[in-house]
């Protein structure tokens, strides 16, 4: 694909201003990407090699495959399997690597077991496959494999067809997978669903992520002849190909997105200079809410789209089906794009395009290609809209605007059930400044709305279920949450957002860093930040002081156990010390601890009283979300009313002490959203 020349390209940028800011200016108004259709017609006619329009769809069987062609690629699927095992493009016979079989170039795969069985993956082979639609439009092709009770219990029984499909005019191919369990079949777990396409080594180098977090990445064989740091995945490069990485640490999970932004990611190959792209134009088929974390792109070169998976979560969020359960789901499509320009042109330049590719995606969403009747048109969908308050007597004697709260159908369950729900759709939108929201595109089913909102502790949940019908324009009009609160704040620490962005991360070792992340926002991301705490806190533990210190600087980001060297751990204190002008000895205070991530840890809360073996409350152990060992600012929400009898305050100066109890291992631990003490109610 050429790009028009300068003019044409200037006028080009001129319009995609345009368009831009008006996107922008419709997310401004009501939180939602609203497009007119001859722009994107504009920037679609532009967009494409207008001669490549000409040829039609074709279709080619040849031995053990069918290839797929439009004149602009040439997907090559193995039969009856379908693996995608060619990717021709701008005259480059492979985009995927063909210095691996066949069957490890571009699959399906599902990780699941049997119950006290091992875990397995399942490359979810066809047994069969059909063209759905063939003509010189369309071509779509399906891939089934079937399960019966006969064939044991090695493959996952799910029924699973997979589709591919080829568009003319389009410069790539979307995939989507219908995953269906009739009744009466044997329970199971399955933990992952994802695509993989791993892409030639030599050409691609470049990936890209978001705008401030692309790189040169190193190869396989760089790992290979690394040494692996405290987990296989965190690998330190000692004697890479590029003279330029070495010394850094290249860990695939540097590169997670929250779900949400997960729209977009991919490679660059500087010479020919072309692109390979990633585009899920909706989270509506993923798990577990908007601010679940995945994998996105990483070394090898790999490219993932990750519809199910435990990371940042924990196996408590896989999905579970109990004997006998019933279950179908479509997951996708996703599109993978594929773009070029011309050698003299900046190939950075192709991330830009992507993007575009991105807006033009999620105009059109839903799509209307797909053939499965399983996937709802636009005309088949609902929407809904309202408008969420927020009521805090202690904070403001009016109602408040739900500013940015984040709003989302999911299947029905107790307040906050979202975040570890992983077998239905979810449908979620971020309001507006004044709590409005507009949730578009919502497939026929009954759901509860849930929300929870920058700056306020806790969940909210619609009263009553929802349920959407073809066609439905449901209005709720004005909802009011009440988060936790029992009383009026006597101190604060940290911003209750469900991250521990705001505390203190510290520098990385010189010697285990990823360069990207320096002078980053996302400082994070960093590997082996969690051992700095015993560096900065060799022998006390830390201290905070209410009005003396600063969170941001006096609070580690995360709650971890203390290296005390051989290997061995040591649980560790926090104190919060505060002053008390006064106690009433005979209400209570409420403690509300937030917590942003949880990892086997256990937290234990005492007040006035260090040494005392019965703590005043204890987590248990909880949490499996892994996120600090992922370098995630956060996993799962966790959220703690703690009530303390008055008559355990002092007047004067107190300590509440924080323990993390748990010690067998560095990645057992914790981080803070936010903690509030509160005075007794105000009668
Ligand atoms: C358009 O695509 C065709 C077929 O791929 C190619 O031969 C031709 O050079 C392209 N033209 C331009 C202007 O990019
Ligand atoms: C592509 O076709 C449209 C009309 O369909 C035309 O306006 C446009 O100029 C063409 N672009 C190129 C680069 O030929
Ligand atoms: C494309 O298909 C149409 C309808 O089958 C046919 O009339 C036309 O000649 C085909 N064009 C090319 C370039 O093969
Ligand atoms: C795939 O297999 C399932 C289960 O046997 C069947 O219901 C479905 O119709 C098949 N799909 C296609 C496209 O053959
Ligand atoms: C299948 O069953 C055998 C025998 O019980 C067991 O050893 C094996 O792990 C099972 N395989 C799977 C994938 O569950
Ligand atoms: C809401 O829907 C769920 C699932 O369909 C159902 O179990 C529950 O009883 C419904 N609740 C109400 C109040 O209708
Ligand atoms: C390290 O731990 C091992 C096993 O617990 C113990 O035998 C050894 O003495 C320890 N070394 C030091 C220096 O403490
Ligand atoms: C304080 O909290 C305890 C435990 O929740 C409760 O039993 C007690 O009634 C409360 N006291 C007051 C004065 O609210
Ligand atoms: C102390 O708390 C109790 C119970 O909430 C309340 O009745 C009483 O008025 C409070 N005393 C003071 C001095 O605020
Ligand atoms: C109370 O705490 C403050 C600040 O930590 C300290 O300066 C002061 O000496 C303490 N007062 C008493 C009576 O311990």
């Amino acid at each position: 694909m050429k790009k028009p020349s300068v003019n044409l390209t200037v006028c080009f940028i001129a319009v995609v201003v345009v368009v831009v800011s008006f996107f922008f200016f419709c997310l401004g108004h009501n939180g939602y990407r609203i497009r007119t259709s001859p722009v994107r017609r504009y920037l679609r006619d532009i967009d494409i090699n207008n001669s490549s329009r000409l040829f039609n769809v074709t279709l080619q069987r040849k031995g053990g495959y069918v290839i797929m062609d439009n004149g602009i690629v040439q997907v090559t699927l193995s039969t009856p399997d379908g693996d995608v095992v060619g990717l021709s493009y701008n005259g480059i016979p492979n985009i995927l690597e063909t210095k691996n079989e066949e069957q490890n170039r571009g699959y399906w795969d599902a990780v699941w077991n049997n119950p006290d069985e091992p875990i397995a993956t399942d490359r979810l082979k066809g047994e069969s496959y059909e063209v759905i639609i063939g003509n010189e439009e369309q071509l779509e092709i399906s891939f089934n494999k079937t399960w019966s009770s006969g064939v044991g219990n090695e493959t996952v029984p799910v029924n699973v067809d997979k589709r591919y499909v080829l568009l003319r005019g389009s410069s790539g191919f979307y995939s989507y997978g219908i995953f269906e369990r009739p009744t009466g079949w044997p329970q199971i777990e399955m933990d992952q669903v994802r695509i993989v396409f791993k892409l030639q080594s030599q050409m691609f180098d470049y990936m890209a992520v978001s705008d401030d977090r692309q790189r040169v990445m190193p190869t396989m064989l760089d790992r290979e002849n690394g040494e692996p740091l405290a987990f296989p995945e965190a690998v330190l490069l000692t004697n890479p190909s590029n003279e330029e990485l070495r010394g850094e640490v290249d860990d695939k999970y540097q590169y997670s997105t929250e779900d949400k932004d997960n729209q977009v990611h991919g490679w660059i190959c500087s010479d020919p200079p072309v692109g390979f792209w990633m585009i899920t134009p909706t989270d509506e088929f993923r798990v577990a809410g908007p601010v679940k974390q995945d994998l996105t792109s990483h070394a090898g070169p790999i490219t993932l789209s990750m519809f199910v998976s435990t990371h940042y979560a924990g196996k408590d969020i896989g999905m579970r089906f109990a004997a006998g359960e019933p279950w179908k789901k479509v997951f996708g499509p996703v599109f993978v794009y594929l773009n070029s320009v011309s050698p003299e042109e900046d190939s950075l330049s192709l991330w830009e395009d992507a993007k575009q590719q991105l807006a033009i995606e999620i105009n059109d969403w839903p799509y209307t290609f797909p053939q499965s009747e399983d996937f709802p048109s636009s005309a088949q969908r609902g929407s809904v809209t309202g408008q969420l308050l927020v009521r805090d007597g202690y904070i403001s004697s009016r109602l408040m605007r739900a500013s940015n709260a984040f709003v989302g159908l999911a299947l029905p369950g107790p307040v906050g059930s979202w975040q570890t729900e992983s077998k239905g759709y979810q449908f979620w939108t971020q309001a507006d400044n004044h709590g409005n929201f507009l949730i578009k595109n919502i497939r026929v089913g009954v759901y509860n709305l849930y929300a929870f909102v920058p700056g306020f502790i806790g969940d909210y949940k619609y009263k009553a279920n929802i349920t959407i019908e073809f066609g439905s324009e449901i209005n709720l009009d004005v909802m009011v949450f009440d988060p936790p609160r029992q009383g009026p704040t006597l101190w604060e620490i940290g911003f209750p957002d469900r991250t521990a962005a705001e505390f203190y991360v510290p520098d990385p070792y010189p010697t285990l860093m990823n360069k990207l992340y320096n002078n980053h926002a996302d400082k994070f991301r960093q590997y082996g930040l969690w051992e700095r705490y015993a560096a900065i806190y060799p022998n006390n533990d830390l201290v905070f002081t209410v009005g003396v210190d600063d969170y941001t600087v006096d609070w580690f980001y995360a709650h971890v156990n203390r290296n005390v060297g051989n290997q061995t751990y040591e649980a560790t204190t926090w104190e919060i010390r505060f002053f008390l002008q006064s106690v009433n000895q005979t209400a209570n205070y409420t403690l509300q601890i937030a917590l942003a991530s949880a990892a086997e840890c256990e937290l234990q809360v005492r007040l006035n009283n260090r040494e005392s073996e019965q703590s005043a409350f204890s987590t248990g152990r909880i949490g499996k979300d892994n996120a600090i060992a992922r370098h995630g600012i956060h996993g799962l929400y966790w959220l703690y009313s703690i009530p303390f009898p008055g008559d355990q305050f002092l007047q004067g100066n107190n300590s509440i002490y924080l323990t993390q109890a748990r010690s067998e291992s560095p990645f057992e631990g914790l981080m803070y959203d936010y903690i509030r003490l509160e005075a007794p109610p105000l009668t």
